[in-house]
């Protein structure tokens, strides 16, 4: 399975939850493989920074050919999670088009309500030579005890048939400071409050199919 976590907009995370993703995914017992396809190059400097033994490979492919490159590359996988480009262009586009679904992180701000219906354009876009191509909403940041979340998932549900996951990520200092040393939320705290939420949203997106047995 390919999950693609994209935005045309920087900064709503797309590396914190490709990561984190990929990281449950690992714990888990599947072979998990993180493509970079941000020429920024967030998730390698993030396997960079890490100590410890890698839990996956992080491999750099930001080239609009990957939706063509990456089947012969993921062939020993069971789970390839894709850090897409900001911006639309080419990149985002492969990206899209690489994917089984593409997972859109989004804050709670009318910033980034508006900006999503660019990357909504491109999936419809992808959705016409990729029909089963599935895309679903996730709010980031979100701020306990505010109604700007529910606000948010109103809005993004006027944006077209993209639904949005019930199972979002709060703000969390755990997040940056986790990736500061190449690590993610399930290693530094496994019980913790962000690693719960992380494998609820994992579980929504993993099919019934692709998950073990265990
Ligand atoms: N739920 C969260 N709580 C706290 N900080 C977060 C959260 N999600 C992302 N961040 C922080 O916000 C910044 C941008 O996130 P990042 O994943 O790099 O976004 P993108 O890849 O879309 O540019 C990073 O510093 C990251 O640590
Ligand atoms: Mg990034």
């Amino acid at each position: 399975m390919i999950i693609g976590v994209l935005n045309q907009k920087g900064g709503v995370g797309k590396t914190t939850l490709t990561i984190n993703i990929a990281a449950t995914l690992a714990k888990a017992g599947y072979r998990v493989l993180v493509v970079d396809a941000d020429p920024q190059g967030s998730a390698l400097a993030w396997s960079s920074a890490r100590e410890r033994e890698p839990l996956f490979p992080v491999v750099g492919m930001a080239k609009p050919t990957l939706h063509r490159d990456l089947p012969e590359v993921a062939r020993d996988y069971d789970m390839v999670v894709i850090d897409g480009a900001p911006r639309v262009n080419d990149l985002g586009r492969a990206a899209i088009l690489a994917s089984d679904i593409v997972l859109i992180p989004v804050q709670p701000s009318p910033y980034d309500v508006w900006a999503a219906a660019d990357t909504v354009s491109l999936i419809r876009e992808a959705q016409q030579f990729k029909p089963g191509l599935k895309a679903a909403f996730v709010v980031n940041r979100k701020i306990a005890n505010t109604a700007i979340g529910r606000d948010i998932t109103d809005a993004l549900e006027q944006i077209g048939d993209v639904p949005v996951l019930p199972q979002g990520l709060r703000q969390r200092v755990i997040y940056a400071e986790s990736a500061g040393q190449g690590l993610s939320v399930i290693e530094v705290a496994p019980d913790g409050e962000a690693a719960r939420e992380i494998a609820a949203l994992v579980k929504a997106v993993v099919s019934n199919k692709e998950r073990k047995a265990a």
